[in-house]
């Protein structure tokens, strides 16, 4: 029984289910295109969804700030009074990012964030017998969208940010440094966004599952396990652009029809090794022409899996692959990895303080709760350095994600607000018995 009773009143837990999903509606107002859902990092929308979703803290009793990477933080000073004159006190984070990926849903990461101003505001009464600080993250650029590599908010976060980052442009050639200023935000202090370790007590986050293991099994909520680490490349295969119509089959050097048996491989090693995913999501010859044979083909190439290991050997065995292949067709081919993150485990007791949640959440289902790995990727990668993850997953309904038919229903959500306002109180009572 947690020392800080929790006893959520139903109807104030289904009002704030209400608000997330409404929520969730007015942010996917905020986009760049006028007929689909994308928000990407240091834009003109990342900007106006942190002006909206700081109003939103700032209602729920959070003092909200942008930090030096962009991402928009929240905090309740809480807990003893002594705390609360310690700007510094710890704090437990909750939260998830608000950016997208090209014509997303409306509930990856958005759902978490709003999750999370929710918990704050249910908990706001009690706060006072909390023993830590609360916060809330709205993490920027989880996806990757604009610079291909993903995670750079929760990175800054982190205290892991690469200085050979600021390399990294996006479509239209403009640079992460430039892209900070255009911002109003100062490339030089990017390292005031890091927290110190000790500085936070865990970081917990709720998350649609963007699989159907939930659905296929008929129950609303999962505790998750560990997050798949992830690799990105961009690949350029290089040949030799001549004329399609008398350039002869055996002198042809077609850079797209390397990188085409090269996508085919991609699927063929990735689902001979169990335990890695191998996606190519775009695939371009950038200098293109109805009557050309193409010179040049660049493909991108998303690797992720439970074991680094068995990720990496497969990354070595597509590698071993192109070269075969560029050299049957007398091609060439060059590689450069913008994203790598390493699996993370999450923490056990933050997984038994969200297991307990789920406990109490109405109609979670009989028994213990299942118990996931999360194939998809999550800022609490970038924050395994500086303290403990748990991650809590809604049900998706067919496990539809990263498409415009992504969907959550409001009694699951607001089953995910009970369960992780009564995590948040489980791990109280965790923190108040240790000496
Ligand atoms: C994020 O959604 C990822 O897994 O790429
Ligand atoms: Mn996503
Ligand atoms: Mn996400």
């Amino acid at each position: 029984m947690p020392a800080m009773l929790l006893d959520l009143d139903p109807a104030a837990v289904d009002a704030a289910a209400r608000r997330v999903m409404a929520r969730c509606d007015e942010l996917a107002e905020v986009s760049s295109a006028a007929r689909r859902i994308e928000r990407v990092y240091l834009s003109r929308e990342h900007a106006a969804a942190n002006r909206l979703a700081a109003g939103w803290m700032r209602e729920a009793g959070l003092e909200a700030a942008q930090d030096a990477a962009g991402n928009l933080v929240g905090r309740t000073v809480v807990g003893p009074r002594a705390l609360a004159a310690d700007p510094d006190a710890p704090a437990l984070l909750l939260g998830s990012h608000l950016d997208t990926v090209p014509d997303a849903g409306r509930y990856d990461g958005i759902v978490g964030v709003l999750v999370a101003i929710e918990v704050a505001r249910l908990l706001r009464p009690r706060l006072e017998s909390l023993p830590f600080a609360l916060e809330v993250a709205g993490f920027w650029d989880e996806e990757g969208t604009r610079f291909g590599k993903a995670l750079l908010g929760s990175s800054a976060v982190g205290g892991v940010w690469d200085p050979a980052w600021w390399d990294l442009t996006d479509a239209n050639g403009v640079g992460l440094r430039q892209a900070f200023g255009d911002f109003g935000l100062d490339p030089d202090r990017v390292s005031e966004a890091a927290r110190r370790p000790g500085s936070l007590v865990g970081y917990l986050e709720a998350h649609i599952e963007q699989g159907p293991v939930l659905d296929d099994a008929g129950l609303p909520l999962a505790v998750v396990s560990s997050i798949a680490g992830a690799r990105r490349f961009e690949i350029a295969v290089h040949g030799e652009a001549r004329h399609a119509g008398g350039t002869p089959y055996e002198a042809r050097h077609d850079a797209l029809l390397g990188a085409s048996e090269a996508v085919v491989a991609v699927e063929r090693l990735c689902r001979a090794e169990r335990h890695v995913i191998g996606t190519v999501g775009r695939l371009d010859t950038p200098a293109g022409a109805m009557n050309v044979v193409p010179g040049e083909a660049r493909l991108t190439l998303d690797l992720r899996g439970e074991l680094d290991s068995a990720r990496d050997l497969t990354w070595s065995a597509i590698t071993a692959t192109l070269d075969e292949i560029a050299g049957r067709r007398g091609l060439r081919w060059d590689a450069r990895q913008v994203h790598s993150a390493a699996a993370v485990t999450c923490d056990p007791l933050l997984a038994d303080v969200l297991r307990a949640g789920i406990a109490t959440a109405p109609d979670a289902g009989p028994g213990e709760p299942p118990t996931l790995f999360s194939p998809a990727g999550h800022d609490g990668m970038a924050l395994g350095g500086i303290t403990d993850v748990g991650m809590l997953f809604l049900r998706n309904p067919d496990g539809i994600s990263h498409h415009p038919a992504e969907a959550v229903s409001h009694q699951d959500v607001a089953r995910g607000i009970a369960a992780l306002a009564a995590a948040v109180a489980h791990l109280a009572d965790e923190h108040a018995r240790r000496p």
